[in-house]
């Protein structure tokens, strides 16, 4: 078999920099799972993630995933209220991997230092396959040409990797 090139060798090391590079910009990390599993066209999993939403996220993120009333304004306590999940929102503006990662993890771990988070970490209380559903729950609630321009952003992603 022949060796690769030195240029072979130097440009794979690159990309994969670049790669590592840009999950670290996306403040994603290596822990996060690198298949995306929300299938919003998946009726088993929509399901399941719709019983999740109801017991977990219904309470701050609303019955219709409306989010809470004013959701851009900073409470006193230096909390945002929880914004919508539905197209009003900006969840869809967000790769699939981030939704993951903020619901596992909680809001403040992705922040900017010192920003005051309301959302909980769910990660010892779901399974990975629960958070997974729920975002498919989510997605299944868009309408179709959000879906698909947040599939455009999961790919962008995944091309970087
Ligand atoms: C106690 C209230 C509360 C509960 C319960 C809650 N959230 Fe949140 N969530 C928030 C708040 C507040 C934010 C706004 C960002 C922040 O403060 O970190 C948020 C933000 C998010 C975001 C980021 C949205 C974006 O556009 O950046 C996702 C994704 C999310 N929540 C998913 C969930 C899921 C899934 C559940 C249920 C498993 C859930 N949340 C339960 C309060 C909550």
């Amino acid at each position: 078999m022949k060796k690769p090139s030195f240029a072979t060798v130097v440009g794979s090391v690159t990309v994969a920099a670049i790669a590592v590079i840009a999950a670290a910009y996306m403040g994603i990390g290596s822990s996060a799972p690198k298949a995306y599993r929300a299938d919003a066209s998946d009726a088993a999993q929509v399901a399941d993630g719709q019983r999740v939403y109801k017991a977990e996220c219904a309470s701050c993120h609303g019955a219709q995933l409306e989010g809470q009333a004013n959701w851009r304004t900073r409470l006193p306590d230096g909390r945002l209220p929880a914004p919508p999940h539905d197209e009003s929102g900006h969840t869809w503006h967000h790769p699939d991997q981030l939704l993951f990662v903020t619901t596992r993890d909680g809001g403040a771990k992705y922040a900017p230092p010192g920003f005051v988070s309301g959302m909980p970490a769910f990660g010892e209380k779901l399974t990975d396959n629960e958070i997974w559903a729920v975002l498919a729950y989510i997605k299944s609630r868009w309408p179709e040409p959000v879906r698909q321009r947040q599939a455009r952003i999961n790919e962008r992603v995944q091309q970087q990797r």
